[in-house]
């Protein structure tokens, strides 16, 4: 993707969108030489990288210093960076300060959960020049409002609602959308009903496309296994076969190797 118009040529083109959220240089350098659309400095980070509890301990600095730091690892990559959690409740002036951080820091779009209390900030972030995805479903800045990460839209009234905020993100002028933890049907209803992409985890596989974190994708951590997320590597194995091995090369003397000594 080199801007958001390859977003919409994609879903007119019924070509799958593939995000994956990552937060440092490294793997953005890695995911820069894969066939990935674009990649997404989730708010996860505060859970993932940080340790936090939800994505409610995000800030904007740490948005934007994860955010700079694919950048340097990905110049070339679609990087789109998450408004942390209430920085879209302050008012437009807080918002766009806080956007504005996020694009400095090399975000080529933001995403901005929930929509309801503030669509007058996603129409006057895209009306400053600042690209929004929306964010519907599960919004996990919210967890403590919804009573846990838990599937949304269950209920007619809630699909209906949902839909409705689709609509009304494409109206404000948002230029893609994901859509967390609802089910299939509800997501492929939304997909059909706006013209933008939807990009869904945990919706089913009829959205115009999907986003995993990078971390589950590789199984890195050996707790966390979302049904949604298919593991490609158990990670979490590599990692400690890897580090008990050079562990026990270093105790029986057989590392360094001669080859490994410098001169
Ligand atoms: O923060 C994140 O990683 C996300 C994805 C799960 C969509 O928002």
């Amino acid at each position: 993707m080199n801007s958001i118009l390859d977003f919409s040529r994609a879903k007119r083109a019924e070509q799958p969108i593939v995000l994956i959220a990552a937060y440092d240089a490294q793997m953005a350098r890695l995911l820069a030489g894969t066939d990935a659309d674009a990649i997404l400095v989730g708010d996860s980070v505060a859970m993932v990288v940080h340790g936090h509890p939800s994505t409610v301990h995000a800030t904007t600095s740490m948005m934007a210093a994860h955010t700079a730091a694919v950048r340097r690892g990905a110049p070339d990559v679609f990087v789109v960076a998450d408004l942390p959690f209430l920085s879209t409740r302050s008012g437009r002036d807080a918002a766009v300060l806080a956007a504005g951080e996020l694009m400095r820091a090399g975000a080529s779009a933001v995403k901005v959960e929930g929509l309801r209390g503030h669509e007058d900030v996603i129409a006057h972030l895209v009306e400053s020049g600042i690209p929004v995805m929306g964010h519907l479903g599960l919004t996990p800045q919210s967890v403590h409002q919804l009573g846990g990460h838990r599937v949304q839209g269950r209920t007619p009234e809630a699909a209906a609602r949902l839909l409705a905020d689709a609509a009304t993100l494409e109206r404000l002028g948002a230029f893609a959308l994901v859509l967390e933890c609802v089910p299939a049907e509800l997501a492929a209803a939304a997909s059909r009903a706006v013209a933008i992409p939807v990009i869904g985890i945990g919706a089913g596989a009829a959205t115009d496309g999907q986003v995993l974190v990078l971390a589950d994708l590789l199984g890195l951590d050996a707790e966390f296994r979302p049904r949604f997320a298919r593991r490609y590597v158990e990670g979490h194995e590599i990692v400690r076969e890897s580090v008990n091995a050079f562990v026990r090369d270093v105790r029986a003397a057989r590392f360094p190797a001669h080859e490994e000594v410098l001169a």
